[in-house]
């Protein structure tokens, strides 16, 4: 009864994040990222080719903004690969009309084949290179990035740009990682404490780009979805007539320089924060040592004390503001572990377990309070 119980458990929660597999990004957000990357290099797409792993281009804003972009970037090559309708979680695709007319088309590849889309030269010669040169054919395979014939794609490009199904983030993450490629994709912020990701950020070999776990206008991040999405829930709404989902913590991750990652934060030292801070559990208060970490706790990343050299375990958000310059990061506290755990001991108890795994925990008048998953830093001594 309870291994059947596990087992739905774990469909519903594979069934969950698989229905956020088929969110699509908006033009603008794309548009919005990209322009930080360009304004700190102007070049950095020049002769370069470009792969859109799962993006169809009669859906994809990705395929759409670089094709559009193609002469303007100084592109070498764009390529856009789709998954096919009969292997994603949810099956509402019908082929467009760009497919169905076109000379290429072939009824059962459209279902159980992925499709490639290339651009690379003025096939119309009307003397601009755009997205009415893309060309493209079925792949032999459903377009799995993990196949073969995508990982060989992989290979040949230079930049890895999209928005990877989410239930798949990890392995996506890992499949660039391992062939050593530029990258700008999306994800949630969720993920930075994963054991997969974490260690990437320390080493500085991804780090937050310019949107990451922030509202615009007051308003997280959202995507278009199928017209016939199965959720409902206050974060969906319409306009236009299309479906649009509200992500909140979405963020972009990527391992290509943008400016704002260059600039150091203005911080108070610690007397001054302890004196004048606009956060109540600083201002006269000061920062709690941990319990089972030397480290102080600093609830707030604009409450960092710019002259204490010791370890400080700092908010998630922490990452948004990270500049390499000023600090370096250490380590992770876990957030998995049992929290409730804690509340069950007696502070006698708590003093003799072993067992407290790595969650933070602070001592607040005598008895221990566990504390959400920090990064733990420390402030680089060149500064
Ligand atoms: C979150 S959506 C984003 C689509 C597009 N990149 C965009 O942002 O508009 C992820 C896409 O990846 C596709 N997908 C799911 N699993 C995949 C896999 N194993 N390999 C390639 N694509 C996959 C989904 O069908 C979906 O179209």
């Amino acid at each position: 009864m309870h291994k059947l119980n596990t087992m739905a458990q774990k469909d519903l929660t594979q069934a969950k994040a698989a229905k956020k597999d088929e969110f699509y990004t908006q033009y603008q957000d794309i548009q919005n990222e990209v322009n930080a990357y360009l304004e700190y290099d102007p070049d950095v797409f020049r002769g370069k080719t470009i792969l859109l792993p799962c993006d169809d281009p009669e859906w994809s804003n990705f395929t759409k903004f670089f094709a559009q972009n193609f002469q303007n970037f100084g592109l070498k090559k764009l390529i856009s690969t789709s998954f096919a309708a009969e292997s994603k979680q949810i099956k509402t695709w019908q082929p467009t009309l760009f497919e169905t007319e076109n000379p290429n088309f072939d009824a059962d590849k459209s279902r159980t084949n992925g499709k490639i889309f290339v651009l690379d030269r003025d096939t119309n010669a009307n003397g601009v290179i755009d997205i009415d040169d893309l060309q493209w054919q079925y792949l032999e395979g459903d377009g799995d990035f993990r196949s073969d014939e995508v990982k060989r794609l992989r290979d040949e490009s230079d930049i890895i740009v999209t928005n990877p199904p989410f239930s798949l983030f990890r392995e996506f993450m890992a499949w660039i990682v391992e062939a050593q490629k530029k990258f700008l994709i999306i994800g949630s912020i969720n993920s930075v404490t994963y054991k997969e990701i974490f260690p990437l950020f320390k080493d500085n070999k991804i780090w937050a780009g310019t949107r990451f776990n922030k509202r615009v206008n007051g308003d997280n991040m959202t995507f278009m979805v199928p017209d016939s999405y199965p959720m409902t829930g206050t974060e969906l709404y319409e306009k236009d007539g299309k479906k649009y989902i509200s992500v909140a913590g979405t963020a972009w991750f990527t391992n290509i320089d943008h400016g704002r990652r260059h600039q150091p934060l203005q911080l108070m030292s610690m007397e001054d924060n302890i004196k004048f801070s606009k956060h109540k559990e600083v201002k006269g208060n000061g920062y709690p040592k941990y319990d089972n970490y030397d480290a102080i706790e600093v609830p707030f990343t604009d409450a960092i004390p710019s002259d204490y050299d010791g370890m400080m375990a700092v908010p998630i958000s922490f990452l948004d503001k990270y500049c390499p310059e000023q600090f370096e990061i250490l380590g992770v506290t876990q957030r998995n572990d049992d929290p409730y755990k804690l509340k069950k001991y007696s502070v006698e108890q708590y003093k003799n377990a072993n067992d407290l795994n790595a969650r933070g925990v602070i001592m607040v008048d005598g008895k221990p309070k566990s504390m959400y998953a920090r990064i733990l830093i420390r402030k680089k001594n060149n500064n």
